[in-house]
């Protein structure tokens, strides 16, 4: 199938392998964000005019279809965030900070994303948790039993990516939550990589609470979604205050919230972004999530079949099942990688892709990261293969 025309981003020459940073944008999704700006554009939950009345059922219709798209039990259980970023925090300074005591352990792997691992660190200075890493193997990706292995009586949460955004391994998190819930263990889980890719299924993977971003399942910047179990939820303390989120209050101490979600989502929220959120859903469900995964893997595996020939590079992650690939060409470093392959218009991602703590395990902080989406093509990949293909990448990206 040929997604180009739904893209207007790839009407520009780009080649765009990026895609795990974030995605592109369908032209439904611009047309919905549009569409709210010129017809409908009025506050949600504010209003009892037409507008604002269609523009918070558009609102409250993503809710729906996220509850859909994840398999959640109730719209109480989806809460809209500026992104995966506030919904990993909200998880620790909601909840956690108040029920998790001094030397109570966090199951964490040094390959997650800073913003997985660091408000867990900032708990461990504010009130002495402890972080605690499981080794990878050695293909650097997480074996379950490993993680079972690992639990003690002092484990309290443990917290994984599904997919993590630099090896892209997919993990098992079903089979750990299976375990930790027979010991009263809460399952956190970043799906920021796995939405919109592969199916993601909170009841079937026994997910406590979950996080992803819109912007990396073809959405726009800004808007994200925090899940968690309702009866979690409810005991959560909310961060911000003000319209839309509390009942009545007379004085400090005659204060009445709203119940879920509401209570959570404080101010006048992203509604274009949450409308173009609903949008993406429906253009990913029209496709089919089974399609994506296959298209995806289809384009991986001739992408590592083609790297393979290649004898100036260094691949990494060949094992891992998800659409990332991480490489390094010999002897030069992975910006200049970048910045050269960026004079052919093809977009990689280079550095350590915030997931710095993963340097202890993989041995290097640097890397290339192709991250694919179903709308690449084998034709591009052909192309960033015959760029790849020169023995002066770094002459040439550095300009001698
Ligand atoms: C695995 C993972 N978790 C969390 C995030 C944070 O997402 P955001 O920056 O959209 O909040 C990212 C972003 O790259 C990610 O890859």
């Amino acid at each position: 199938m040929d997604f180009k025309k739904d893209f207007p981003m790839l009407n520009n020459d780009i080649i765009y392998f990026d895609n795990a940073a974030t995605s592109l944008k369908p032209k439904c999704v611009i047309d919905a964000i549009t569409d709210y700006y010129y017809n409908y554009s009025s506050n949600a939950h504010r209003g009892d005019y037409k507008l604002s009345v269609k523009a918070s059922n558009k609102f409250e219709d993503t809710r729906r279809k996220v509850k859909e798209f994840i398999n959640a039990d109730s719209e109480k259980e989806i809460v809209f965030t500026s992104g995966a970023t506030e919904s990993l925090n909200m998880i620790v300074s909601c909840f956690f900070k108040d029920i998790l005591k001094e030397n109570d352990e966090v199951i964490t792997t040094k390959s997650e994303h800073a913003s997985v691992i660091l408000p867990w660190f900032n708990l461990e200075n504010e009130k002495g948790i402890k972080v605690k890493f499981v080794s990878l193997d050695e293909n650097y990706c997480l074996d379950e039993n490993t993680v079972i292995s690992m639990i003690s009586d002092k484990t309290k949460v443990i917290v994984l990516s599904h997919i993590t955004n630099v090896i892209g391994d997919i993990r098992n998190i079903k089979a750990i939550a299976s375990e930790a819930h027979k010991r009263g263990i809460y399952v956190v889980v970043d799906a920021s990589q796995s939405i919109g890719h592969i199916n993601v299924d909170v009841k079937d993977m026994g997910a406590d609470f979950l996080a992803f971003s819109a912007h990396k399942m073809l959405g726009p910047t800004g808007v994200g979604v925090l899940y968690g179990k309702e009866e979690f939820l409810k005991k959560f303390k909310p961060f911000k205050f003000g319209g839309g989120m509390n009942i009545s209050f007379n004085s400090p101490k005659e204060i009445e919230y709203k119940d879920l979600p509401y209570k959570l989502e404080a101010g006048t929220q992203n509604i274009d972004g949450v409308i173009g959120l609903g949008t993406a859903i429906d253009y990913i469900n029209k496709i089919g999530i089974k399609e994506i995964e296959r298209i995806d893997n289809e384009l991986k595996e001739y992408l590592i079949e083609k790297l393979k020939k290649l004898d100036n590079i260094i691949l990494y992650n060949e094992k891992a099942k998800s659409s990332l690939v991480i490489f390094n060409v010999k002897g030069v470093f992975s910006q200049d990688t970048a910045l050269y392959l960026d004079k052919y218009n093809i977009a990689i991602r280079s550095g350590s892709h915030c997931a710095k703590k993963l340097e202890d395990e993989l041995g290097i902080s640097n890397t290339c990261r192709i991250s694919l989406y179903f709308y690449n093509t084998k034709e591009e990949i052909d192309r960033l293969i015959d760029a790849l293909n020169n023995k002066n990448i770094l002459e040439e990206s550095i300009g001698v």
